[in-house]
């Protein structure tokens, strides 16, 4: 078919689907330690990713317990293309949060807002990096970002 000038084309393919996932306290980002944490909710990060990436089709889910993130994240294997994940301290000690990474064949970014290396030394462990695609620390609220910028390549 001859489209004339300035027809709309429109592209319908199925969007990227990330899920950002996040641990542990990080429900009271924005009124959290906000000299280390920032003023940014979780709210506010999340619309900061969807304006940044509108292709994208973001979902969101934290939990406080380590259960329902295991559930998140098996839940998640069965339709997300990528995940960026705080798993806020659980990062740092959590065998079964590593084991539902690994357990699932879907990209996962491990994020933190803070840089946790120079922080204190059991922040400078995490359990979780080797079986993620990658690791950003440090960047506040952009760690989120750059982790979804890695996803989609
Ligand atoms: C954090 C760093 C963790 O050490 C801490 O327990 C958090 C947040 C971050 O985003 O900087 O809850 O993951």
């Amino acid at each position: 078919m001859i489209k004339p000038a300035g027809w709309l084309t429109v592209t319908l393919g199925p969007m990227v689907k990330i899920l950002m996932l996040n641990g542990p306290n990080l429900n009271l980002l924005g009124s959290r330690e906000t000299e280390v944490y920032g003023t940014a909710s979780l709210a506010d990060i999340l619309a900061g990713l969807r304006s940044e990436f509108p292709d994208v089709e973001f979902h969101d889910f934290q939990a406080n317990g380590e259960g329902a993130l295991i559930e998140a994240l098996h839940d998640a294997g069965t339709w997300a293309d990528g995940i960026v994940f705080n798993g806020g301290a659980y990062t740092h000690y959590s065998i079964a949060l590593r084991d539902a990474i690994a357990g699932i064949d879907v990209p996962v970014v491990e994020v933190h807002l803070s840089n946790v290396h120079a922080r204190e030394e059991f922040r400078h462990t995490s359990v979780l990096t080797a079986v993620c695609q990658g690791v950003i620390a440090g960047f506040g609220p952009k760690s989120y970002s750059l982790g979804v910028a890695a996803l989609l390549g």
